[in-house]
């Protein structure tokens, strides 16, 4: 037993502790004992450009056939921007279905982060173009580098600054216009890729809906096996352009091999932040880059095949937007709803890689 003086004493320390959190900015999840979830799904949207390129439209332009395309890749088709189409219009279309569908106002959004490799510019980012189109005229907006990981990033990065610095309400966007750099003439890489922009409204988690795990990785010691060398070190000139220096390089077998291994890892460790099995989850989103790097994965994770999302034959390769496009549409035609716990597991170059569960 305590002495009443003990007590005091005890009560006392504790208040002067409560008093520090507090004048630090502190909660007592604040200091090391944070739970997820702490941010949740309020809204989704896409946009796709309107023009459709299939298989046998690309039997035309560069040697390969309808077949090849769809028996190695799954891929069908994939919607393509014309010439000229900038990459912030696109995403704002994709951000106003995102804002109705949450019913949140444009300038009620703090933060914008948009994860891209094909903004419209160098710079500005194309996060600030899209905020002046949508008029969040409150929100700080920036653009992320990651790739096909480029939205699973995003998500992380903004569930960590709604956390720390007090935002209310995201956007995040993972969006490409890829084909801006593809080579029509390289027949590895130019049947792969499409072009599209997803969008989510994050808010504060409530309900134990939101994300409940988030796990992010990346190995530069691979960066030689895909990328643009387009860049500060290849300044555009009549001999980086004849160099081709400006387009998509990939060698794809091997990018495919450690896709499966990394997407693997990544969606094991997620599972086991969240204290889920596969058998928790009601549907599986993984990138889609490659119906048979989906079913290399389903397969090592022992996924039903009727959990898994797949698009990847209506819009080939949108790496950032992939992720988000797929679960708009999965939300949109009721394949999941409010309180459906849905995996998501990418890889891209770098290489990176992510995976992340929420519940809606
Ligand atoms: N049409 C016809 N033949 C083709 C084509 C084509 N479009 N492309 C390649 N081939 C040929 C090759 O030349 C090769 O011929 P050869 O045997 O005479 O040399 C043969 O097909 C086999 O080529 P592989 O490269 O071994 O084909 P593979 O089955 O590995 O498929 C592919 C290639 C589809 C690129 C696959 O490796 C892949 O999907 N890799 C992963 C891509 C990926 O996931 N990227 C994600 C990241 S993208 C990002 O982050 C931006």
């Amino acid at each position: 037993m305590f002495s009443i003086g003990e007590r005091l004493r005890a009560y006392s320390l504790l208040s002067i502790l409560e008093g520090c959190a507090i004048i630090c900015g502190w909660t007592m999840k604040g200091i090391g004992m944070n739970k997820r979830p702490t941010i949740m799904i309020l809204g989704t949207g896409r946009a796709l450009p309107e023009k459709v390129v299939t298989n046998a439209d690309l039997e035309k332009i560069v040697d390969t056939t309808a077949e090849w395309i769809q028996a190695r890749t799954g891929i069908e088709r994939r919607h393509i921007a014309e010439p000229g189409s900038a990459l912030s219009d696109l995403a704002a279309e994709a951000a106003q279905k995102a804002l109705d569908d949450a019913g949140v106002a444009a300038d009620e959004i703090g933060l914008i982060v948009f994860g891209t490799v094909t903004g419209d510019m160098k710079f500005p980012s194309t996060a600030c173009l899209l905020q002046e189109k949508i008029g969040a005229k409150k929100a700080v907006a920036f653009d992320l580098s990651a790739a096909c990981s480029g939205f699973l990033y995003s998500s992380a990065v903004a569930e960590g600054l709604m956390a720390t610095s007090g935002y209310k309400k995201a956007l995040v966007i993972g969006g490409e216009i890829l084909t801006s750099m593809v080579d029509w003439n390289d027949r590895n890489t130019c049947v792969l890729f499409g072009d599209g922009v997803g969008a989510v409204v994050l808010g504060p988690a409530k309900d134990e809906r939101g994300l409940l795990a988030s796990y992010l990785k990346s190995d530069g010691a691979y960066s030689d096996l895909l990328y643009n060398e387009g860049g500060s070190l290849n300044p555009p000139s009549a001999e980086s352009l004849a160099a081709k220096k400006h387009f998509i390089y990939m060698e794809g077998q091997e990018v495919f091999r450690n896709a499966v291994v990394s997407m693997t890892d990544a969606l094991k460790r997620v599972l086991k932040e969240a204290g889920m099995t596969i058998n928790d989850l009601d549907l599986l989103i993984p990138h889609q880059a490659n119906l048979r790097i989906i079913e290399a994965v389903g397969k090592r994770i022992k996924v039903p095949t009727e959990k898994v999302y797949i698009n990847v034959d209506r819009y080939g390769n949108t790496s950032a937007a992939s992720i988000p496009i797929a679960l708009d549409e999965a939300r949109r035609s009721g394949r999941i709803k409010e309180g459906s716990v849905v995996g998501m597991v990418t890889f891209g170059a770098g290489f990176t890689w992510a995976a992340g569960i929420v519940r809606l």
